[in-house]
């Protein structure tokens, strides 16, 4: 394909946008560059497959005063003990040089210590490795453990990168949508195991639903992978923003070794710019994705990981404010959505809620300068849906849902 294939990118950044409304944000192509008239080499088949998140497109459109809900991150600092923790790394010279590929063996049994204190799970340092964020960590499983055409179950709609991350493996991903409550029926993950299935991903508390899967769920989907001998791929990056209920990881209940566990500091320190996540397997497993991690990065970045073995090891009340924050926040952001006629499923983690809207909703709501996430940005089964971030400060809610009240009324 020649760069000629990209002509007419220098769209407009609202023409893009109504683009990406057009398409669902699915298949933006996000090349800007030079048109050189020699043109280029051809791109791999797999990463043409694949296109930017058309979340971007969204924040880019809106207006300088927009309040913004479309936000994946939490609005705290990261804990002054972390910053510190790095910090002090890098005034000793402690992180001028590589660690271990797995990461230091400090921060792996600060991460060990943490599955033990939090659910009694045993977990060996050697059994880790730390990642640059979760999204490495999801990199590393798929890259380990898919073969080409083999197939890959997530949820739909879900996190944007369990789709582009299978297809950038060469797998062939399996979208499964969800229960009315939002969260994913182990019924429906079994159904969707064909003799091509390599993985399924569980993601609790979940991205883009707010949706906490039940203990006996997630008992299941264990069972699921020991039973059909599959992996299971849990994302538990949201693992400690829990409202109600309790969060059980499936590696507690599974009797085989096809759970593999992917967490990071991001969303539970507030530490999304520090890229620090890791990924917990069997050990054969990990020395397959220490080969993908060995040569793509070599270690995660060392003040980074410093931080981490700080904000682990440290203090947890930051982490109970932030998390009582965000409750107080989930509790007025139902309220204001359910008055204004939307139907709204409970969400009891993370920071995200995700109302039916009816058609042209979002359009109206950006418009009026509140920045919202349609749902089909997160898959097909996405449609009809919008997702809110309230990773905002109340008084900037409080106006938002204002707003979305008149919109509302005004769409239906
Ligand atoms: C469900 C889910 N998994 C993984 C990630 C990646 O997190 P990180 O910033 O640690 O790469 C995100 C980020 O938004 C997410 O929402």
């Amino acid at each position: 394909m020649s760069c000629g294939t990209f002509s007419g990118e220098d769209k407009t950044v609202s023409a893009t946008v109504s683009v990406a409304f057009a398409r669902g944000f699915r298949h933006i192509k996000s090349y800007r560059g030079p048109h050189h008239p020699l043109g280029m080499t051809e791109f791999a088949r797999r990463v043409e497959q694949v296109s930017i998140s058309g979340i971007r497109e969204v924040f880019d459109a809106a207006g300088e005063d927009a309040i913004n809900l479309g936000i994946g991150q939490p609005d705290f600092p990261t804990p002054a003990h972390a910053r510190r923790g790095a910090i002090e790394a890098i005034e000793s010279g402690q992180s001028d040089a590589y660690t271990s590929n797995k990461g230091t063996r400090s921060l792996r049994e600060a991460i060990a210590a943490k599955y033990d204190r939090t659910y009694g799970l045993e977990v060996d340092p050697e059994d880790i490795i730390a990642t640059s964020g979760g999204s490495e960590a999801l990199h590393l499983v798929l890259q380990a453990h898919v073969d080409p055409g083999e197939e890959v179950i997530f949820p739909d709609p879900g996190f944007v990168s369990y789709d582009a991350l299978t297809t950038i493996a060469n797998g062939t991903p399996k979208p499964v949508g969800l229960r009315e409550d939002l969260t994913l029926d182990p019924a429906a993950v079994e159904d969707a195991i064909t003799d091509d299935t390599a993985v399924f991903v569980v993601n609790s508390p979940a991205n883009p639903t707010g949706a906490v899967q039940s203990e006996e769920d997630m008992r299941e989907f264990a069972r699921i992978a020991d039973e059909h001998d599959v992996l299971c791929v849990s994302d538990e990056v949201y693992e400690h923003i829990v409202f109600d209920g309790e969060h059980h990881p499936p590696l507690e209940f599974a009797e085989s070794d096809n759970v593999v566990t992917v967490s990071a500091c991001s969303k539970t320190y507030s530490m999304t710019g520090w890229r620090l996540g890791w990924v917990v397997g069997a050990n054969p497993r990990i020395e397959r994705m220490l080969r993908v991690h060995q040569y793509g990065q070599a270690c995660a970045s060392a003040p980074a990981q410093y931080a981490a073995e700080a904000a682990l090891t440290g203090p947890q009340d930051p982490v109970d404010e932030m998390v009582a924050a965000f409750e107080d926040r989930r509790d007025v952001v139902l309220d204001g959505l359910e008055d204004a006629g939307l139907e709204v499923p409970k969400p009891e983690g993370a920071f995200y809620v995700m109302p039916k809207v009816p058609e042209g909703w979002c359009e109206e709501v950006l418009e009026r300068d509140v920045v919202v996430v349609p749902g089909d940005a997160f898959g097909a089964n996405g449609e009809g849906y919008a997702r809110l971030s309230y990773a905002t400060g109340m008084e900037e809610l409080k106006d938002a849902l204002e707003i979305i009240d008149a919109a509302t009324q005004a769409v239906r």
